[in-house]
């Protein structure tokens, strides 16, 4: 069975992927919701899981982000910690709990920490929440940035659209990462971007720049039922598609549904 061997099995801290971007090792970053799933991805080899507010769609079926909460964001949080041993585990603060102000931002960053076991937070925007990431620094918590499309304001933008095409929005992008990064954030995370604007980052700051939907980086994330082939409905172009799992549980289903209504199952020795 194709797989990937864990060359180091010891705790990923953002020190390590610090010395992945230096060393030219690519980070891979997938997301997980619940125990089972985290488990199983992290024995993978995967050395960053994301509890993200994806959630909201994947887990919940909302057409948006925006919905989910910060207890569901605990609730999912809190189950993936428990099954990860080697991976960093980074949490998505949810809409809402950290754009009101910086003293909100930072208790809400510090509830999720105390009641979850993550690792870190990530916190979609640049310059206008650098002070509330700043406080969130200060207060120990890593922090993970996220520019370009930014789920949590699709209302503001109106479409899932590739973001900054145009040299002016490329160049805010650019001093935004500039700003999270000299701020202290560990990574930042590009969604749907041009790649030569990704390359442009990669030069321009020094901590990991992971990508989703923008080309090369120096690493690459995903949301796990996407990468499963769970969702049939959604296939945009920078997804790749590693399993098909839609297929594979639709029948599993089947089977079992028609063992257990021509009496197949149980059987004696599935008995007791
Ligand atoms: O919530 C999420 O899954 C994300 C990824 C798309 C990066 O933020």
């Amino acid at each position: 069975m194709a797989g990937y061997l864990v060359e180091d099995a010891r705790k990923v801290t953002t020190h390590r992927l610090q010395e992945m971007k230096q060393q030219g090792k690519k980070i891979a970053m997938l997301t997980s919701y619940d125990f089972t799933t985290a488990k199983i991805v992290d024995s993978a080899g995967v050395d960053i899981i994301l509890v993200g507010d994806s959630a909201s769609n994947v887990m919940a079926g909302n057409h948006t982000t925006l919905p989910i909460t910060l207890d569901q964001m605990i609730y999912h949080a809190r189950s993936v910690a428990r099954g990860v041993k080697r991976a960093h585990v980074v949490c998505d603060m949810p809409f809402g709990t950290y754009q009101v102000n910086a003293t909100e931002g930072v208790r809400n960053a510090i509830r999720i920490m105390q009641e979850t076991g993550c690792d870190s937070l990530k916190l979609e925007g640049g310059e206008e929440i650098l002070p509330t990431v700043q406080r969130i620094l200060e207060a120990g918590i890593p922090v993970m940035g996220h520019l370009g499309l930014t789920p949590q304001s699709i209302n503001k933008f109106g479409t899932y659209a590739v973001r900054a095409k145009a040299e002016a929005e490329a160049e805010k992008l650019i001093h935004d990462a500039k700003l999270l990064a000299q701020a202290g954030c560990f990574a930042i995370v590009l969604e749907k971007i041009p790649a030569t604007l990704t390359q442009r980052v990669v030069q321009a700051v020094s901590v990991p720049i992971i990508g989703i939907g923008a080309g090369p980086a120096d690493g690459q994330v995903l949301v796990i039922d996407d990468m499963l082939g769970k969702n049939k409905d959604f296939s945009p172009k920078f997804l790749r598609r590693y399993a098909d799992l839609h297929t594979i549980m639709t029948d599993a289903i089947g089977c079992y549904v028609s063992d257990v209504k021509d009496c197949q199952f149980p059987t004696a020795e599935e008995s007791y």
